[in-house]
């Protein structure tokens, strides 16, 4: 397990320095004696093969992870895959999304398509694959084709390969009363809550709350200039339990597709 404690710690190093917001957010619950435990850790890339969700968990199923379950976002042309530990049920959960970069339009296929042949051959056979960032040159322009037609592409586009975001597990945190008690903290403690798709995205009922807070937007250099882009939000996700009073352990279609 080694090489899954340096993997799911790159990929923390690496959400800090690009979403510094994330750590102070970590650092003000311990503050207050809160245990900080992972619910899950999100990684977007592109469904185009070679670097798509099978060269992107490669690592992580030899290390133990195993499919869960799928999901279809066609509002956002996505499909999501979560991951979990086969041996390890404390280990975050991995739920991994992929552009479906044929239903974009030839503009930004093309577009795609010369940013992942950048790559140098074999990189997505390297270990820390995931947590490999941006290695392609991107023109600002290019950035500004994506963006128009799906945030999402930007996002992969201007950050590469790394977590988009980790997801905290809210039921692991006893100060505040559920979801809308952590947002008010929140408030209060001067960060935005993303209110797109409600504050608080699903139900008890369903099983599953998640909230977050607004991405913070830092500078991205790009091959011409440097551009401000929404980063990573914090996430909180609080399960319920099921019927044989195991903790649901899936996610919600309809807040994944408002999910940053
Ligand atoms: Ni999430």
């Amino acid at each position: 397990m080694a090489l899954l404690d340096e993997l799911l710690r790159a990929l923390w190093t690496d959400q800090a320095a690009i979403a510094p917001q994330a750590a102070r957010v970590h650092q003000l619950l311990r503050d207050r004696g809160e245990a900080v435990r992972i619910d899950h850790i999100a990684m977007r890339t592109f469904d185009v093969p070679g670097v798509d969700i099978d060269a992107l968990d490669r690592a992580f199923v030899a290390e133990g992870y195993d499919a869960a379950q799928t999901y279809e976002l066609p509002r956002r042309k996505l499909i999501a895959y979560h991951y979990e530990h086969r041996d390890d049920p404390g280990r975050p959960k991995l739920l991994f999304s992929a552009l479906l970069v044929d239903e974009l339009s030839r503009e930004a296929q093309a577009i795609v398509r010369g940013l992942v042949d950048q790559l140098e051959p074999g990189a997505a056979a390297h270990p820390s694959f995931a947590v490999s960032g941006r290695s392609w040159q991107l023109s600002s322009s290019d950035l500004m084709t994506l963006r128009a037609e799906s945030e999402d592409a930007a996002w992969v586009a201007a950050f590469g390969f790394r977590a988009g975001h980790f997801s905290i597990d809210a039921s692991g945190l006893c100060g505040f009363d559920g979801l809308a008690g952590l947002n008010r903290f929140l408030v209060e403690s001067g960060y935005g809550v993303d209110q797109a798709g409600g504050e608080v995205k699903g139900s008890p009922a369903e099983l599953l709350e998640q909230s977050a807070t607004v991405a913070e937007l830092v500078d991205v250099e790009l091959a011409d200039r440097s551009v401000r882009m929404p980063s990573c939000p914090c996430e909180f996700a609080r399960r319920y339990p099921q019927a044989d009073g195991t903790l649901f352990q899936g996610f919600l279609p309809l807040a994944l597709s408002s999910c940053p």
